[in-house]
């Protein structure tokens, strides 16, 4: 049983493309190099090392814009996508104290305002500032804490977490402080074998520390020495889960799935949660994303948001949290109170309930209608009951949340819609307007009830590059016919449903344009022409560019304030290298963010 486990993790393994990094994401991931290097001998060569750093400084530091201005396209160019309702494209766009006063040609902006006036470079665009509609903030921040990504070796992994120790005092000082992180990944590393216990004694640094490092694709957990023995003796087996043993039987340090729940996980100290929210943030907005539904925001993920909030007035970025509903914890059902944009500028909200309905399809958790086609005694689980799904959604959707479920399979999806349509019940008097329940990932959907999340007025939560990283194994796993309701986008929007686009970072990349990459074409990303996979399901570059601005603003009831580029609404904006709604589709993933602006500050790079 355990071998077969470990066969099966592998081989989901051997199925995850490598993920690429944006350079400007790898740019900032510079700034931490700084420091470190600065210490210590970086485990990177020194001419390598000076190249990249140059490449960030290239891009500028942040400037100032006056508190009135005119943002205009290149000379002779119209180029500024308002996103309103017609989706109207414009010449320039006024800006007084944070908000949109004016769009149109210059003559019109300029009536009687004698406001400086900034071009783009030719060929470049501005867009709304973007969304991302599901993704995990903290876990990203987690992930770059420590750059698991680039390294080749278990040795330079934890050279890795030796520079993280010496980088922050903090941590470097209180040897009883945990390192917790995530994203090593033994299979690109030169010499591909799981790590161990032992590997992190070897370094002087490391050694005798309390580390927990989480696996890229979240399925195993390897730990030192110290959090080894603290939760010894181990039992032999363990239901769903795997203990990796030595030749004589000894835990060497890695535990899979839900043998990782052998180890208790420490709980985060408040400077590393505030560091993992600015390095999220500065990520983020280095990509031009301005606003992010974070799916999954526990107890003390709010406390470090609202200590932040307090202590600095504001939020680098804007955040929309969904509140993690937790069967077993008390915790959102005791009259826990709703946030409306909290603090300076209204950047943070916390007003929905985030529930697990089912597992994933990777792993073979997700609910279906009938087996999986490669595992014929196998229909997934729920992790909730169709019963008590409809008693959540109906105590919170009628106290006023917004209520979003986790739903993968197609019987998950169906039990859900079964709730809220329970709910929705006119008799109730819950209005879908008001409530707007989300479908998170709405990703295989049996073909009736793509009528009923149109009619019901759901909205799907989905996430473009999934289905990239899915396209090689889901026909197996779910059969010629079943696979056509997996993120079926355009059955989805023909039912009248509205769409939302998401990357679920950092289990994909945060990168927006590798969402509106593969929303429109469908198509891996080393292919460069053909139709994509299952091509009748992909989306219009408009609906694309709505599903990253507009869409994700209505899905965080803010519609009348963000997602477009309208009068009264807050400048959020972002200059983009290219034209995505006319370039070559392959040179979407080339574009870079030249600037983002947040209540019409740049906050990141310049003009
Ligand atoms: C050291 O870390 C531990 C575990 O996080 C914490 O309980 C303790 O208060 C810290 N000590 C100091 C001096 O910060
Ligand atoms: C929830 O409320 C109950 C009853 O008021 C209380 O006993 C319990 O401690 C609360 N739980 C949490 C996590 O706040």
């Amino acid at each position: 049983m355990a071998k077969a486990k470990e066969a099966e993790l592998g081989s989901n393994r051997d199925s995850t493309p490598i993920k690429r990094e944006s350079s400007s994401t790898s740019a900032l991931r510079w700034i931490l190099a700084v420091l470190v290097a600065a210490s210590l001998t970086s485990v990177l060569h020194k001419a390598d090392f000076l190249a990249r750093l140059r490449h960030y400084c290239a891009s500028g530091p942040v400037m100032n814009l006056p508190n009135q201005y005119i943002l205009c396209s290149a000379e002779g160019e119209t180029s500024v996508y308002t996103v309103d309702e017609a989706n109207a494209v414009k010449q320039c766009v006024g800006v007084d104290s944070g908000f949109v006063v004016s769009t149109g040609d210059l003559r019109t902006v300029q009536h009687g305002r004698n406001w400086r006036v900034y071009r783009i470079p030719p060929g470049a665009m501005v867009v709304p500032g973007l969304s991302d509609s599901h993704c995990h903030i903290l876990e990203h921040g987690a992930a770059r804490q420590i750059p698991f990504g680039d390294a080749t070796s278990v040795e330079e992994s934890v050279e890795m977490v030796a520079s993280y120790i010496l980088a922050n005092p903090d941590v470097e000082r209180n040897r009883s402080e945990a390192i917790v992180s995530w994203g090593w990944d033994h299979e690109s590393w030169s010499a591909p074998k799981y790590p161990t216990a032992a590997d992190l004694e070897l370094n002087p640094i490391s050694r005798g520390r309390r580390v927990i490092l989480q696996s890229k694709d979240g399925h195993a957990i390897w730990v030192s020495k110290a959090i080894l023995d603290a939760y010894a003796p181990y039992p032999d087996t363990v239901e769903g889960g795997v203990i990796m043993r030595d030749s004589s039987g000894s835990p060497t340090g890695v535990f899979f799935d839900s043998a990782q729940n052998l180890i208790e996980m420490p709980s985060i100290s408040g400077e590393e949660l505030s560091r993992r929210l600015h390095m999220a943030a500065r990520d983020a907005l280095a990509l031009g994303l301005t606003s992010l539904h974070d799916a999954g925001f526990k107890p003390e993920s709010m406390e470090a948001f609202k200590r932040e909030v307090e202590a600095h007035g504001k939020l680098p970025v804007r955040v929309y949290a969904m509140t993690h509903f937790d069967e077993y914890a008390s915790y959102w059902t005791n009259g826990t109170e709703m946030l409306h944009g909290m603090g300076d500028k209204e950047r943070f909200s916390a007003r929905s309930l985030k529930i697990f309905a089912d597992g994933a399809l990777r792993t073979s958790g997700a609910a279906l209608y009938e087996p999986y086609s490669d595992d014929p005694g196998n229909r997934g689980q729920m992790r909730l009951s169709g019963e008590a799904l409809q008693s959540v959604v109906n105590r919170f959707a009628k106290a006023g949340w917004q209520v979003n479920v986790h739903a993968i399979g197609d019987r998950a999806n169906g039990l859900v819609l079964d709730a809220f349509e329970s709910v929705l019940r006119e008799d109730n008097k819950v209005d879908a307007r008001e409530t707007r329940p989300r479908l998170e990932h709405a990703q295989v959907m049996a073909e009736a009830d793509f009528e009923r999340i149109g009619r019901l007025g759901v909205i799907a939560s989905v996430q473009p590059t999934h289905v990239i990283s899915d396209m090689p194994f889901a026909e197996d796993r779910l059969g010629t016919k079943r696979v056509k309701g997996l993120y079926a986008f355009r059955s989805i929007l023909s039912s009248g449903a509205r769409i939302t686009l998401g990357t679920d970072f950092p289990v994909e990349s945060m990168d927006p344009m590798k969402t509106f990459y593969a929303a429109v074409t469908r198509r891996a990303f080393n292919v460069p022409e053909g139709e994509g996979w299952y091509p009748e399901q992909r989306l219009t570059r408009t609906e694309a560019l709505r599903g990253l601005t507009i869409d994700p603003a209505y899905a965080s009831f803010t519609e009348s304030v963000l997602g477009s580029l309208e009068s009264g609404k807050h400048a959020d904006w972002v200059i983009l290298s290219k034209d995505i709604m006319k370039v070559d589709m392959n040179e979407v993933l080339i574009t870079k963010v030249l600037a983002t602006a947040l209540d019409g500050e740049i906050v990141f790079g310049g003009l």
